[in-house]
């Protein structure tokens, strides 16, 4: 079985069965010797360094309804709220000052932010820091607003694919959302030159090995900048409300795989995968992740972006949540660096 970890790092993939049984394994000495791979390959690229991202979560309105997430339209008992551009303004000006160099522009699709807004707020953003990665993530758009948001200086997009199985993703998205259209989303958004995340939960309702299988071919074929994976995690206000979360273990083994597939990859270590486990992030990062990302969004608006229950991080400013982080990862032999923290695939 050690034999699998080898070829995949050689390989950089596997054959769907031999995936499926290296996804399958649960024999502490392979799955140490997974994670050992992933570090190693990720400290002859990245070294012990750990890039961090403002998240500025600026509308929890979403006019969609997955069937997982807590801000679903559906969900009466959401307070919901909108950060006006100053408000915007003012969580870059706080991360910068902290050593953000990278803010993520996180909201539901919410059509009250037209195009020409999303791209003022991201002009204005580039202008006052130059030196500063804007990334975006703010769902399915078409072609055309894809490339008004590049054009105003737009760098980054984040948009997970969630399942790259049609079946299960029907499984998990009301009918007006298709993978199909997931997939266009990913493959405009690269050709149009943004750096691209994909990504799913693990432990999704329905999701079976295979399923994860197929993900893993699927950023294969994409070859994304970025893979974002954490638990899934019930929202007490959704139809998944009694579905079981995903787990530690299978969230970082899939770190460790992502890792071997793709060594430059930034990999993040989730807040979902810090909420499950009071060390989550700490084991995603031992595991090859490189990347966390805390949150600048002002405190009173924090518990109110929930896509999950017992989400971390609800009640601290973004000082603190750094000073945290920063322990963190030193404590593990690890160190936050100020940097734009982009892919030194060249
Ligand atoms: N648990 C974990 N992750 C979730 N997301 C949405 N709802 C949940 C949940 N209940 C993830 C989705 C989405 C990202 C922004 O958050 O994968 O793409
Ligand atoms: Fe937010 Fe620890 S990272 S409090």
């Amino acid at each position: 079985m050690k034999n699998l970890v080898d070829m995949l790092e050689q390989n950089r993939t596997l054959n769907n069965e031999d995936f499926y049984a290296l996804l399958s394994c649960d024999d502490t000495e392979v799955t140490e010797y997974l994670k050992q791979r992933a570090t190693s390959v990720r400290k002859e690229i990245y070294g012990t360094d750990v890039y961090i991202r403002g998240l500025i979560e600026f509308t929890n309105y979403c006019k969609n309804d997955c069937l997982y997430c807590g801000i679903r339209r559906s969900n009466k008992n959401a307070a919901r709220y909108r950060l006006d551009d100053e408000q915007i303004y003012n969580c870059a000006e706080t991360g910068y000052k902290l050593g953000f160099r990278t803010f993520v522009l996180q909201g539901g699709e919410d059509m009250y932010y037209t195009d020409s807004k999303i791209a003022h707020i991201v002009s204005t953003l580039k202008e006052a820091y130059p030196d500063c990665a804007v990334t975006l993530s703010i769902g399915e758009k078409s072609r055309e607003s894809y490339k008004t948001y590049f054009n105003a200086g737009a760098d980054r997009y984040l948009l997970r694919h969630e399942t790259a199985n049609n079946a299960h993703y029907a499984k998990l998205h009301p009918k007006e959302l298709s993978l199909e259209n997931r997939k266009r989303c990913l493959y405009d958004l690269k050709d149009i030159g943004y750096q691209v995340g994909c990504g799913f939960m693990v432990g999704s309702p329905f999701q079976t090995l295979q399923n994860i299988t197929e993900d893993l071919h699927f950023i294969g074929e994409l070859e994304p900048h970025m893979v974002g994976i954490g638990p899934f995690i019930p929202h007490k206000d959704t139809p998944f409300a009694g579905k079981a979360p995903g787990t530690l273990e299978m969230t970082v083994k899939l770190l460790s795989i992502i890792r071997l597939m793709l060594p430059y990859v930034l990999l993040p270590a989730t807040t979902a995968l810090g909420t499950i486990h009071p060390k989550g992030r700490e084991m995603g990062i031992m595991a090859g992740a490189n990347v966390v990302m805390p949150n600048l969004s002002p405190s009173d608006v924090r518990k109110k972006y929930l896509l999950y229950d017992n989400k971390i991080c609800t009640g601290d400013e973004a000082a603190e949540c750094i000073r945290c982080l920063q322990m963190r990862m030193e404590s593990i032999g690890y160190h936050i660096v100020q940097s734009r923290g982009d892919s030194k695939k060249i």
